[in-house]
């Protein structure tokens, strides 16, 4: 084997697809970190480890061999509203800090670290932006835990040479900037498809069209998101591509949309009809449907999962409540050589439509 990964954060919505994309490449070796224990395979393993303890981290982690990337896409959020996850600094700083020093330190076999941060670092979820935000666009006033994680591992890095303690020399890092990760992972916080899917089925059980439920300024807006497994592609890109090294990229679908214009498409996978926006506090209204909605597992014979760990309404209502234009821009990942597109519109249909397929929603 070539490569060996350890993806860290390995059961979320940016993990999970990470750990597929690199199970098809007969080149990599994967091991998946995360507090719960995943399915082990014949070239994925998985480590149940809090990283927070930086004793069992660092034993934990130099116990396995020769580690030639890390891919870094954990993530604790902070009770309430999701525009305020960015402001979890200890946590989410600790956790890189742990993760990345303990494969420095005990593997010199280290080539490349990518770090996945996100659209929050351009202020994306403290109102409007510049449009659209590219790479090279200044930082607003902080907390932001982006700023901590880059600034500590840049730091880490260039003292990487000097430090007799850290084994790894040589290694560079790839960031990462997605919008809106579109994809499948029980107990996420930030997964936007879920919240559309279980929406649709219970206003449709309640006999409803289905009905924006966001601001007005946000139906009209333009937006973005990243399909996760587009971005797993963008992630083992990075992994590879000698010019990414020490870079930062935005990596989107690639184009932009307005919920106005790709509503009907989506009440259209549900069989339903559509109707103007409502605006209403996901968070507030919807888990009092709770109880309808195990019924509605029940009767349609669905996977068994809790409604708590299936869908996360806060991040609903800040998706739907951004009304301003959400655009970054991913020419720079196109001059670079990742050329990969997704078409939003189709995305939504199709994961939709497996969520009907697999049972996950009627
Ligand atoms: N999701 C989005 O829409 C989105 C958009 C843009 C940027 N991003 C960024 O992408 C990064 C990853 O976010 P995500 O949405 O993929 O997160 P996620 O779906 O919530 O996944 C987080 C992962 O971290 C693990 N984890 C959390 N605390 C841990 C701990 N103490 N020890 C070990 N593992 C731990 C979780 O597993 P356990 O719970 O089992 O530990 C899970 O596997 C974040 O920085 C986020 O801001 C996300």
């Amino acid at each position: 084997m070539a490569y060996k990964a350890i993806v860290v954060g390995a059961l979320g919505v940016i993990g999970r697809y990470i750990v597929e994309r690199l199970e098809q490449d007969p080149d990599w070796e994967v091991i998946g970190i995360s507090r719960r224990q995943g399915p082990s395979r014949q070239r994925v393993q998985y480590l149940a480890l809090d990283l927070l303890d930086a004793e069992s981290c660092e034993r934990r982690i130099a116990a396995i061999d020769g580690i030639t990337h890390v891919f870094y896409a954990a993530f604790q959020p902070t009770p309430g509203p999701a525009a305020g996850y960015a402001s979890n600094i200890d946590a989410n700083r600790n956790m890189l800090v742990n993760a990345v020093s303990a494969v420095a330190t005990h593997h010199a076999s280290l080539q490349r670290v990518i770090l996945v941060t996100g659209t929050k670092y351009y202020g994306i979820h403290l109102g409007p932006i510049k449009t659209p935000a590219r790479e090279t666009d200044s930082r607003h006033i902080p907390p932001n835990y982006y700023f901590d994680q880059i600034d500590w591992l840049m730091a880490y890095q260039a003292n990487a040479l000097s430090d007799a303690s850290i084994a790894a020399r040589s290694w560079d890092w790839v960031e990462l900037r997605p919008q809106t990760l579109c994809g499948f992972a029980p107990g996420t916080a930030m997964s936007l498809v879920p919240v559309i899917a279980v929406y649709a089925a219970l206003s449709k059980d309640l006999g409803l069209a289905l009905r924006f439920p966001g601001k007005h300024g946000a139906w009209t807006s333009l937006y973005q998101v990243t399909d996760s497994s587009h971005f797993a592609e963008a992630a083992l890109w990075a992994a590879l591509e000698e010019r990414a090294s020490n870079q930062a990229f935005n990596i989107t679908n690639g184009d932009y949309f307005r919920w106005c214009n790709i509503w009907p498409s989506i009440a259209r996978v549900f069989d339903m009809p559509w109707d103007q926006p409502q605006t209403i506090s996901l968070s507030q209204q919807m888990p009092a449907l709770k109880s309808r909605w195990e019924a509605l597992q029940q009767r349609y014979d669905l996977q068994k999962i809790d409604f708590e760990a299936l869908v996360a309404w806060p991040f609903g209502d800040y998706v739907f409540g951004s009304d301003w234009d959400v655009m970054t821009s991913t020419t720079k990942a196109r001059q670079f050589g990742f050329h990969a597109v997704v078409d939003s519109e189709q995305m939504f249909i199709d994961l939709l439509g497996a969520f009907r397929r697999e049972r996950i929603t009627p």
